[in-house]
């Protein structure tokens, strides 16, 4: 069958496919510790079950508003005002069924052929693969172990052109764990507001970072009006599969943004967007605990990987990702992984699965017990040790 053009500017992401050959490994028989996955392993806070299961009892079980049930809207905007991140207004929330959507729609309302779309790289995946489709030109900004992992304004400052549209931002960042520092999102504004761009600021790891604040362009005077976050519930809150996303755009886009969410979705489930509420609204100390969980995990990773000869990873500062430099070891990433993957059990994804300037990387998710986690670095120790000396 004859596919669309655009299809073939359309890409995939990687990790779903290692998962996959992960677990036909373990159907044959074979042990694997996945290291791969990027979301928490942990259940959602019984709170928010208990809240889905009530609002599934009252009947919430019908289509709702396009962008999202009122009063979640509003309990998004009073979160963000509440945990000091912006002061915004209920009309400028969409809830989306996954964070995804709304990087998705924001792309597509927005650029177009002739575009440019600044991305990170690495960087998740769907950034240029969403871009390419929607006909602009992604163009990488590298993000170099040197500069700590974050965007260099100066960098990014030199590849915008008279056609850049978009510039995406991650903070945390997957799969990096790198956070751009408060002089990072001032100078980015900068450039931002020289060359009248539109920002996306995907802060979906927000909640998950394990030194001080996550300094984000929407708190720069002037940005709000031409930046869209993207946040939602699945890292934050251990909510992956129930899909649940919002994004807080300005005013231009809501209604485009909606027409998409109609055009494609209808709404977001409307007895999640209740249990959407009691994550916001109720206690924390789950997602504290959470938090800390993952704080232990990265101490032994790192310090796991950075005694493997070879291999030297930077401490990452949020979300739950190692990003190990593993060049020196003298094969390619994709090979690499695989050899872990085959002779030590190890599931994990090569850099490049998040761009060229992955080359040289590997990206360990640590959502996983600190008891797996030493496994898995003693058989990768084992498999590096085997390797040829480069
Ligand atoms: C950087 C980044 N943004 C967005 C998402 C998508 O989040 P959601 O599952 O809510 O669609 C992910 C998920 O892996 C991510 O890593």
């Amino acid at each position: 069958m004859k596919l669309a053009d655009r299809m073939g500017r359309l890409g995939t992401e990687s990790a779903f496919e290692v998962l996959a050959r992960a677990r036909a490994l373990e159907l044959a028989g074979a042990k694997v510790i996945h290291l791969e996955i990027g979301e928490p392993d942990f259940d959602t806070p019984p709170h928010i079950v208990a809240a889905a299961g009530d609002a599934l009892a009252k009947g919430h079980t019908h289509y709702v508003p396009a962008p999202g049930i009122p009063e979640l809207r509003a309990a998004v905007a009073a979160f963000l005002e509440r945990t000091g991140r912006l002061r915004t207004s209920p009309d400028r929330v969409v809830v989306t069924p996954g964070a995804k959507p709304i990087m998705f729609f924001t792309i597509l309302a927005l650029c177009q052929e002739g575009d440019e779309v600044l991305y990170p790289d690495p960087g998740f995946p769907m950034y240029e693969s969403i871009a390419a489709f929607a006909g602009a030109r992604p163009v990488p900004v590298p993000l170099r172990e040197e500069h700590g992992f974050r965007m260099d304004p100066d960098e990014l400052a030199s590849l915008v052109t008279d056609r850049t549209r978009l510039v995406i931002l991650n903070s945390p960042h997957n799969p990096c764990g790198s956070m751009l520092t408060r002089d990072d999102v001032e100078a980015i504004a900068r450039v931002a507001l020289e060359h009248d761009l539109v920002v996306l600021s995907d802060e979906v790891y927000t909640a998950i970072r394990y030194g001080g604040d996550c300094p984000s362009v929407l708190q720069v005077e002037g940005m709000a009006e031409r930046t869209v976050l993207l946040d939602g519930w699945s890292k934050s809150f251990a909510m992956t599969g129930w899909r649940l996303g919002f994004g807080v755009l300005p005013p231009a886009l809501v209604e485009p943004v909606t027409r998409l969410v109609v055009n494609s979705v209808s709404c977001t489930s409307a007895f999640s967007q209740h249990a959407a509420i009691a994550a916001l609204e109720g206690p924390s100390a789950p997602v504290e605990q959470m938090v800390a969980a993952f704080r232990e995990r990265r101490a032994v990773i790192v310090a796991g990987l950075n005694r493997i000869p070879g291999i030297s990873c930077l401490e990452p500062q949020g979300a739950f990702y190692a990003f190990p430099r593993v060049r020196d070891l003298g094969l390619p990433a994709a090979e690499l992984a695989d050899l872990l993957l085959v002779r030590g059990g190890v599931a994990c994804l090569p850099g490049t699965a998040f761009g060229a300037h992955g080359e040289g990387y590997l990206r360990f998710s640590y959502a996983n017990s600190v008891e797996r986690i030493r496994e898995a670095l003693e058989a990768i120790e084992l498999v590096v040790g085997e390797l040829p000396p480069a």
